[in-house]
């Protein structure tokens, strides 16, 4: 009988995906409530066939080199922004991410920020547990309308689309942007595309859902936070360096955009002193966008389901780097 794959689980995820994974594997799970650092993932993969990782896992070239043995990465996460796609291609590694199973979830968090930050939620129960609550004030924490209000979408994907979804209900004008048209949505859910400037120009608010690419770091820089309207809110459940945080600090400080609301941050963690957490214009929570219960099962089962599949020289159900099939070493 032959030695099960070796694969290193880097953080403790849902049960029924580290079952699935230990029922064929011998596995080596980082316990721990932190990612492991990188020196430790440098030394777990040298004898590994696969890996199961997380956005929090530098997996950069001097990891994919190292990793000698390995058939397969697989991360629990849609984006693979920390993982060197061109060092995995080049070996010959696929890469399984999980989309699709977290789209709702992400949606209702970006929408839950445009609301939570239009109406100043946060703000209204500071005031309450503060026992600042005196009075029913005719002009105290007036907010945005969302009903009927403009939202650009940037990054018209599944995640966008879904939350346009949910902006129909509330009678929202949409206009996206995205580095492709989409005709057909654009019949269906009646949102209009437009050049990133004119989005920023007429939104009231900019619900950011692109990838982590080269093209899309700091997109939203100090002259695109200059072109929003000064009463326009800014949500951000895509990832943090999208957004330039400086500019964004000094938009916020200096009233060019009224608030921002985000799910993500640059640096990840934020520190609790950082302006963006302790500004009061500013929503932050940690990344959470899809954890429901739900969602980082599906996740969990889905990497289970992708890593397997690599073990099992089949091809992932869910691959980002699909060109790896077409070398002959790879091809099934
Ligand atoms: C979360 O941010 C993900 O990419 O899945």
């Amino acid at each position: 009988m032959s030695a099960k794959p070796k694969v290193y689980v880097t953080r403790l995820i849902p049960e029924v995906g580290l079952q699935m994974v230990r029922e064929v594997c011998d596995v080596r799970l980082w316990e721990e409530e932190l990612p492991p650092p990188k020196d430790v993932i440098l030394r777990e993969v040298v004898d590994c066939d696969g890996v199961l990782c997380l956005l929090t896992d530098p997996i950069d070239a001097e990891m994919v080199a190292a990793g000698k043995n390995l058939r397969v990465i697989s991360q629990m996460a849609v984006g693979v922004d920390n993982v060197d796609l061109k060092a995995a291609t080049a070996r010959g590694i696929p890469v399984g991410h999980t989309p699709g199973v977290l789209t709702e979830a992400t949606a209702d968090m970006a929408f839950a920020l445009l609301m939570t930050a239009a109406r100043r939620i946060p703000e209204g129960i500071d005031k309450v547990r503060a026992g600042e609550w005196r009075t029913w004030e005719p002009m105290g924490l007036l907010g945005a309308d969302v009903w009927g209000a403009t939202l650009g979408i940037v990054g018209l994907g599944r995640i966008g689309t879904a939350v346009a979804r949910r902006a129909r209900g509330f009678a929202m004008r949409i206009l996206y942007h995205d580095p492709e048209r989409k005709p057909d949505l654009e019949t269906e859910l009646g949102v209009e595309y437009a050049s990133l400037d004119d989005l920023l120009a007429q939104s009231d608010f900019v619900s950011l859902h692109c990838l982590l690419i080269p093209e899309t770091h700091h997109l939203i820089d100090e002259q695109a936070l200059r072109r929003m309207k000064p009463t326009a809110i800014l949500v951000n459940a895509a990832r943090g360096p999208v957004v330039d945080t400086d500019a964004l600090v000094q938009a916020l400080r200096e009233g060019w955009i009224a608030r921002a609301a985000l799910d993500v941050t640059d640096p990840e963690p934020l520190p609790a002193v950082h302006p963006l957490a302790t500004l009061s214009n500013c929503i932050v929570v940690p990344h959470i966008a899809s954890a429901t219960v739900t969602a980082r099962n599906r996740m969990a089962t889905m990497a289970a389901e992708n890593l397997l599949a690599g073990l099992h020289g089949e091809r992932l159900p869910y691959c980002v780097n699909p060109n790896v099939y077409e070398g002959s070493r790879h091809a099934l």
